[in-house]
């Protein structure tokens, strides 16, 4: 037992966003396919909680709290995984960020500035940590959980959250063009709407009648499971998800 992980063995997949959702549900289907899995967010108490869930699952998992945002507690905190479980060959972004206040004529700059960090800077961040370790490894597969809105103009989604997803599209597009060749892959993940803690950054958060209809998280982690668990010299550039019922 080292530090809260449970005997390392399995390939080592780091998730931001982890402490809930999408990011909860990825890890503990990651570690389902048999990855060791790191799980990353803010929330210290809700990492731990996800890291506690894979374990009584029978999976190995590290929590590692920290904010995607501090480039040094980033580092910090890929150091510390690949001391304790191995070197990082899956990467799942699933950190994000929205605000209520969405259009041109409420949104703040600051929180446009905190939005474009948290979902196109820092998932560059952390994709530039875990490079070289998936090119000495030989291969390497990232999933950047998008969005719909990044597929299709969706007005309600707000400026800077829209325009922050769609720029991971060239951002995945330019992993496969440069890293291919040294077996590392990546997919833009787009999912339609899922009911998770995300929806109360809405300005009205939908009623559990709308929720119902909506993807759950384990949904799309299905999906994270499919790209994962994908043979080698298989990619999957683009996966877009969405409800049955979703305009
Ligand atoms: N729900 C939807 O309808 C929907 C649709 C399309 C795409 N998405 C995307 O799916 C991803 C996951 O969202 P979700 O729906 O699963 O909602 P969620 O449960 O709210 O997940 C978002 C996660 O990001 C973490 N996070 C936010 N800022 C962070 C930061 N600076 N550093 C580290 N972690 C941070 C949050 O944890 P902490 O607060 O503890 O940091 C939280 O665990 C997001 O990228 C979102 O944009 C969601």
């Amino acid at each position: 037992m080292r530090n809260g992980a449970s005997v390392p063995n399995g390939p080592v997949a780091w998730v931001t966003g982890g402490g809930s959702g999408i990011g909860r549900a990825s890890a503990m289907a990651a570690a389902e396919a048999g990855w060791s899995v790191a799980v990353s967010g803010r929330r210290p108490e809700a990492v731990t909680a996800a890291a506690e869930a894979v374990r009584s699952a029978g999976g190995v998992a590290l929590a590692v709290p920290l904010d995607v945002r501090d480039e040094h507690a980033l580092r910090a905190a890929h150091e510390r995984i690949e001391g304790e479980l191995g070197s990082v060959t899956a990467f799942v972004s699933a950190a994000g960020l929205n605000a209520p206040r969405r259009m041109w004529d409420d949104q703040s700059m600051a929180e446009f500035e905190a939005i474009v960090d948290t979902n196109l800077v820092s998932v560059a961040r952390a994709i530039d940590l875990v490079l070289p370790g998936m090119r000495a490894a030989g291969g390497g597969t990232i999933v950047v959980v998008s969005s719909r809105s990044a597929w299709r103009f969706s007005p309600g989604a707000g400026v800077a959250y829209m325009s922050s997803k769609s720029a991971l599209e060239p951002l995945v597009a330019s992993l496969n063009d440069q890293e291919g060749e040294r077996g590392i892959r990546a997919c833009h993940l787009c999912p339609g709407d899922v009911d998770t803690e995300f929806l109360a950054l809405r300005p009205e958060r939908p009623p559990a009648e709308a929720r119902a209809s909506m993807l759950t998280p384990e949904d799309v982690a299905r999906a994270v499971r499919f790209v994962l668990e994908s043979p080698a010299h298989v990619r999957i550039d683009e996966l877009v998800i969405t409800p049955l019922g979703q305009r």
